[in-house]
């Protein structure tokens, strides 16, 4: 059959560093903030016991490294059974599909990360599989072509996606609950980084606590991140221990500025600013500039962007508004163009 190792180890999953896994939470009681979705989630997985069944389907969206990955594993590990690991480009065909859920066991969980990546024909043996835990396979051609119906174990599909609006709507309603995660307050990222810092054995002071959790774009893995490349900075450059001048020098290195921006974040502002006039403008185009992939902006660098009121997405395109001018040091345009453009988005409608 098919060598299911390339299914269950999609590309993200081997270049996930061995950190990202030591720092994830593996209980919802470890997990922080999300308050409503771990309620909800509390609820679900209660009854599911309760009921001796499978937890029902569960869909998770939101940008990268707010959670999705953490909370598919601590559901199977609070429910008590296995995980597998797959994502929508990785399952090239129905077969593969095929041998990867008659591989699971009663009630384990299916992790699909990139859900909305699913090949048509993929996603369309997904359904029968979700509802009624049957594969239905054609053999044959033409008029002679059958159906064999093959029946499955029950189980848990947990999708993940950052991108909701892709997901075609008979996927969508195959799933029992969808969670939406949020950006994390500051009060939720200082306990996250406190957390990592403990399990990472780093001492640090208040104040960079509150440094690097303010600066970490609302996102978990960024915290994460931030608090290992502080602590190697302050490893190489004193003695490891994080203090609040030596974490600002780092993150100056780091080119993270006050806000939390990055590069990426202040090169995209700037073009729509300078070389656009303030918007809007396509996607597309804003890709070609920055040698990005149009899918990276949207799902990476801009959701933080509309968080923080700096980016408009409008049907013509994007645009900065004033805040952003003012962010790069500049002053919002006052003509027709950009920031004042944005205005009159607001008081007709979303056609600027
Ligand atoms: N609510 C949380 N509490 C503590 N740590 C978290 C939380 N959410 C995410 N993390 C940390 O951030 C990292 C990235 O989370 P992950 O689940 O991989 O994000 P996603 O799958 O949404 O991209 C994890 O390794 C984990 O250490
Ligand atoms: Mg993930």
């Amino acid at each position: 059959m098919i060598d299911s190792e390339e299914v269950l180890l999609p590309q993200a999953a081997r270049d996930e560093p061995e950190l990202d896994r030591q720092l994830r939470p593996r209980r919802l009681d470890e997990f922080v903030g999300q308050a409503q979705v771990k309620d909800q989630l509390e609820i679900l997985m209660q009854a599911a016991k309760m009921r001796r069944e499978p937890v029902e389907h569960l869909l998770l969206c939101g940008p990268p490294g707010l959670g999705k990955t953490t909370l598919a594993n601590i559901v199977a590990a609070e429910m008590g059974v296995n995980l597998r690991v797959t994502s929508g480009p990785a399952i090239e065909f129905q077969g593969a599909l095929a041998s990867l859920l008659t591989s699971l066991q009663d009630q384990d969980v299916l992790f699909i990360d990139e859900v909305h990546r699913l090949q048509r024909a993929v996603e369309e043996s997904l359904y029968p599989a979700m509802e009624e835990f049957a594969f239905d396979f054609v053999s044959g051609k033409g008029a002679g072509a059958q159906t064999i119906r093959l029946s499955l174990g029950r189980f848990t599909v947990i999708g993940a996606t950052t991108r909701e609006g892709m997901l075609s709507a008979p996927l969508r309603d195959r799933f029992g609950a969808t969670f939406r995660l949020d950006f994390y307050q500051p009060e939720e990222l200082r306990t996250i980084v406190a957390r990592s810092a403990r399990l990472l054995g780093v001492e640090m002071d208040q104040d960079s606590l509150e440094l690097i959790s303010s600066r970490s774009r609302g996102t978990p893995r960024v915290a994460n991140r931030l608090l290992r490349r502080v602590r190697d900075y302050c490893m190489v450059k004193s003695d490891g221990r994080i203090r609040v001048e030596m974490a600002e020098e780092a993150l100056r290195l780091l080119e993270v500025d006050e806000i939390g921006l990055g590069s990426s974040d202040r090169r995209l502002l700037s073009l729509i600013c300078q070389q656009f006039g303030g918007g809007p403008v396509g996607l597309s185009t804003l890709g070609a500039a920055l040698s990005e992939e149009p899918h990276t902006l949207e799902e990476v660098v801009e959701p933080y962007l509309i968080q923080l009121g700096m980016l408009k997405r409008t049907p013509r395109g994007r645009m900065a508004t004033a805040g952003a001018y003012r962010h790069l040091g500049m002053e919002p345009p006052t003509d027709g163009s950009g920031a004042a453009v944005e205005v009159m988005g607001e008081l007709f409608g979303a056609e600027p």
